[in-house]
């Protein structure tokens, strides 16, 4: 099935120049990106996008880190893409990410782990809403290719 998707490169990998490594991955997988911007989140935008974890212990220092620099926020369409860029990310904590995963290839950390895809298309769409009113419409060149 064609799903979309909620992306967010995080600041960690906005400073250390990893933006275009990241994008290039996700476009040579298949993976269709729909909606992009950079943006600096305000504290509020952060605490509705990670309300799930308002009562975590961790939640004050994920909104601090998540808004201490600009943040790349994309919505991502393709057959199972919620699944699809589960998988290329890897793992929550880093150091258990394998290689060859975002994750697994560019942090050693649980919090700052380079980027954020929703675990399922729920969230993908409570997510999306909060950045996203409409969605690019175009066909790439290899969508024939795809089965
Ligand atoms: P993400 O996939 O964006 O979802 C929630 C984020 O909270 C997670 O990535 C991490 O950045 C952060 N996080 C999750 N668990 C912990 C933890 N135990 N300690 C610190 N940060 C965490």
């Amino acid at each position: 099935m064609i799903e979309r998707t909620f992306v967010m490169i995080k600041p960690d990998a906005v400073v250390r120049g990893l933006i275009g490594e990241i994008i290039s991955r996700i476009e040579k997988k298949g993976l269709k990106i729909v909606g992009m911007k950079m943006i600096h989140l305000s504290r509020e935008e952060a605490e509705k996008l990670y309300s799930i974890h308002k009562d975590k212990p961790f939640f004050n220092d994920l909104i601090n880190f998540i808004t201490s620099a600009p943040v790349v926020v994309m919505a991502v369409e393709g057959e199972s893409a919620v699944s699809v860029m589960r998988k290329m990310i890897g793992p929550t904590d880093s150091k258990e990410a394998p290689p060859g995963t975002i994750r697994g290839d560019f942090s050693c950390s649980k919090s700052m782990n380079i980027i954020h895809a929703s675990d399922s298309l729920e969230s993908a769409n409570r997510e999306l809403s909060i950045f996203f009113k409409e969605f690019l419409k175009y066909s790439r060149t290899d969508e024939k290719f795809v089965f």
